[in-house]
């Protein structure tokens, strides 16, 4: 089976099929009345090992629009809290035959795990500081639609890059479609040898901001941590928060974008997130018609969809 583990791997057209196909989705999700069930039949599990808002519930969404029966696994109330190992997990949601199982898992590398042992396709929904391929999809299709183009696009992405499995997809898919990448993080938080993915790393978020096309804000991700260096919310914010006044030193017409969850007040200030500038609610948005497309495309049969080898 084809999966979708991570945006590494994937060729700009395969990427940019995705996109086209989810495209094809936004104006139909806008109605809400989807006739074309062409998912009907397929069982679509939802294995949830870390909180989520957005990704579990439009996966589910995306799932249901097309007709598809969904169901939810919360590793907080599953028998993974009796002591059951993710691959025994794994093997009993494929015994269930599902048609296409999402993951979410605090372990980078959990879902490449899961996909060599079970029998559908599986799509990763966020696997530790590795990937978040879909996030990464929605973020590109929004800029697509919001500045007409991705190449040539100054993006600015800014925050806990060390962390951020959104930054890496984001990097990959960005790169990969010829954007501009510059990425900005305090030296702590900034991955060592970053520039070998083909973006400009910067620790100053002024200069970083000069001209950008796009602003695209992460959160301090406390939980990955593990007691190393935390810089604190006042002081995160005072150098790389993203205020009104630092807005100004990028393009006049920037889009301002976070892939949620926020925290108003670090990274990004309210009145920058609720700015006629920000994509943040429609990033969402594309985050139903991106998961509509991927669950699609990964569940075609016979498979070989052109662009989707
Ligand atoms: N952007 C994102 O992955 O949000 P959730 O953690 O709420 O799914």
């Amino acid at each position: 089976h084809r999966h979708l583990t991570g945006i590494e791997g994937l060729q700009p057209h395969e990427i940019l099929f995705l996109l086209d196909e989810a495209d094809g989705w936004v104006a139909a999700n806008r109605t809400r009345a989807i006739a074309d069930k062409r998912l009907g039949g397929l069982t679509l599990i939802n294995a949830f090992f870390e909180n989520s808002t957005r990704t579990l519930l439009s996966f589910e969404i995306a799932g249901k629009r097309l007709g598809a029966d969904v169901v939810n696994m919360h590793a907080a109330q599953s028998s993974v809290k009796k002591g059951e190992t993710l691959i025994d997990t794994a093997m009993t949601l494929n015994a269930m035959r599902a048609d296409a199982i999402v993951i979410r898992h605090m372990s980078s590398g959990a879902v490449r795990l899961i996909a060599d042992k079970v029998d559908c396709p599986v799509l990763n929904a966020g696997d530790g500081q590795h990937e978040h391929p879909t996030q990464a999809l929605l973020d590109a299709l929004t800029i697509r639609r919001r500045r007409g183009r991705i190449a040539g696009q100054r993006v600015v992405i800014c925050g806990d890059l060390l962390h951020s499995r959104v930054a890496r997809s984001n990097i990959l898919a960005l790169t990969a479609l010829a954007a501009e990448v510059r990425v900005c993080a305090p030296a702590t938080l900034m991955p060592a040898g970053i520039e070998r993915m083909g973006v400009t790393p910067f620790t100053d978020f002024d200069k970083a901001l000069d001209g950008a096309d796009v602003v695209m804000m992460l959160r301090l991700q406390s939980e990955r941590m593990n007691g190393g260096f935390v810089p604190s919310n006042r002081e995160f914010h005072l150098r790389y928060g993203l205020t009104l006044a630092r807005l100004e030193r990028a393009a006049p017409d920037a889009l301002v974008m976070h892939p949620g969850p926020m925290n108003r007040g670090v990274e990004i200030d309210s009145n920058v997130a609720d700015h006629a500038r920000s994509a943040i609610t429609e990033q969402v948005e594309m985050g139903v018609a991106v998961r509509m497309a991927c669950l699609d495309v990964l569940t075609r049969r016979p498979r070989g969809v052109a662009g989707w080898a």
